[in-house]
């Protein structure tokens, strides 16, 4: 079987990285995976053991503990390719969200998927905050409050940043300028992707 060839999609919350993988998955054969999603399926799945943690943690914007993650992001790239072999190559979204993330992708991961590149969605904190604050009247998340978006630009802030610089220095990251509209966002993020492929 071949290995999987992965993208992480990577930014803070509220950057955009979900709306604009939609994007690239109507334009680019991607399967999109979003970690995020995944958490919040097996918080309401019945009788997920880790259902009340799960919620927990995104309520307080910390990270869940990489088994959990990484065990329904594995799970969910088998399910794509047993439906079709082709499929191999992943938009993985909201991950590594800290060194744990990472580490833990690299022992359970490696032999399985190549990470070819991080897409990173650049924006400040403050437009983050105002377009979670905004997602939040309509999104139902109980984590798109202004008290769980500053807890959340803390983790971003601690945890991910750092996982970035860490792929910076391997010249693994294309920056993209997320503060602007989702057409021109795009269309960055088509200059980058036409390059790699
Ligand atoms: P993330 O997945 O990074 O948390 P989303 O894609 O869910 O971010 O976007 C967060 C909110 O901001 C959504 O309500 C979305 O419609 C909106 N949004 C996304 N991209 C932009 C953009 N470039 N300009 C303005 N609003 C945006
Ligand atoms: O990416 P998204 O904004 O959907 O993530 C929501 C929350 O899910 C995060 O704030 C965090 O609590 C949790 N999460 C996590 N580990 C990841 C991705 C998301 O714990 N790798
Ligand atoms: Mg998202």
């Amino acid at each position: 079987m071949k290995k999987a060839q992965v993208v992480f999609v990577l930014g803070g919350p509220g950057s955009g990285k979900g709306t604009q993988c939609v994007r690239i998955v109507e334009n680019y054969g991607y399967t999109h995976l979003s970690a995020g999603d995944l958490l919040r399926a097996e918080r309401s799945r019945e009788g997920s053991e880790f259902g009340q943690l799960i919620d927990n943690h995104i309520k307080d914007g910390k990270i869940v503990p990489f088994e959990i993650t990484i065990k329904l992001l594995k799970k969910a790239m088998e399910e794509t390719r047993k439906l079709d072999e082709k499929k191999i190559h992943f938009l993985i979204d909201g991950f590594p969200r800290n060194e744990e993330n990472l580490q833990g992708w690299t022992t359970i991961m490696d032999g399985e998927a190549d990470v070819n590149f991080v897409l990173f969605f650049d924006c400040s904190n403050e437009v983050c905050i105002n377009r979670c604050v905004e997602r939040g009247k309509s999104s139902g998340r109980t984590d798109d409050n202004r008290a769980s978006l500053e807890k959340r630009i803390q983790t971003y802030l601690q945890s991910t940043r750092p996982v970035i610089s860490l792929y910076e220095k391997q010249g693994k990251v294309r920056t993209v300028d997320a503060s602007c509209g989702v057409d021109k966002v795009f269309a960055n993020v088509k200059t980058i992707l036409d390059k790699e492929i």
